[in-house]
């Protein structure tokens, strides 16, 4: 188990946590994206969707659950928000087999059912705001080490912040 928390000071920063997560993705990894209203995931989701060169880009999928992007690799962004908690994932449609084949963003995880957050290929992002219109905190679990590396470069992490 790993985790680390980051900074996010701003937009800039949020969109390079994006960019290090989006390049740092496999076929049939998810992210699952957790943090109350208004804390950053779509945000994170857009930037991490251009950093793999999605078509059309990432938006807020409020009144459906799930979107189907053209990319580097195809990439699905589901919002749970509008699910009841305990919907099942798989019945509900929102994942499926073919995400194997690509990458998976998923916002409000916590109201889905059938989902295993500690598989391997399943990286975990709580974002939380610090202030209301700015600065954000990320904290990551599950991340290869090659995404770790990269977060301690970009955002100067020591080896005592790292969980
Ligand atoms: N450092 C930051 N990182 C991310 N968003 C920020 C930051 N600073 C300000 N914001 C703003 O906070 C808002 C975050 O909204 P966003 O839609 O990404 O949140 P959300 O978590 O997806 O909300 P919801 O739960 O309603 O889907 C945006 O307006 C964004 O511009
Ligand atoms: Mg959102």
């Amino acid at each position: 188990m790993n985790v680390v928390t980051i900074a996010l000071e701003s937009l800039a920063a949020t969109t390079a946590l994006g960019a290090a997560i989006g390049t740092s993705l496999h076929p049939g990894d998810r992210v699952l994206l957790s943090g109350d209203l208004g804390s950053g995931k779509t945000t994170l989701a857009r930037a991490i969707g251009v950093a793999l060169h999605a078509e059309p880009e990432l938006t807020s999928p409020t009144f459906i659950y799930v979107a189907e992007h053209r990319g580097d690799l195809p990439i699905w962004h589901v919002d749970a928000y509008r699910l009841p908690v305990g919907t099942d994932a798989l019945r509900a449609g929102v994942i499926d087999e073919r995400q194997e084949q690509g990458v998976t963003l998923i916002e409000w995880p916590e109201h889905l059912g059938g989902l295993d957050g500690e598989e391997p290929g399943t990286l975990r992002v709580l974002l939380a705001a610090v202030e209301p219109d700015g600065a954000r905190s990320a904290t990551i679990s599950g991340a290869r080490p090659g995404l770790r590396a990269v977060l301690a470069t970009t955002f100067g992490l020591s080896e005592g912040d790292r969980g």
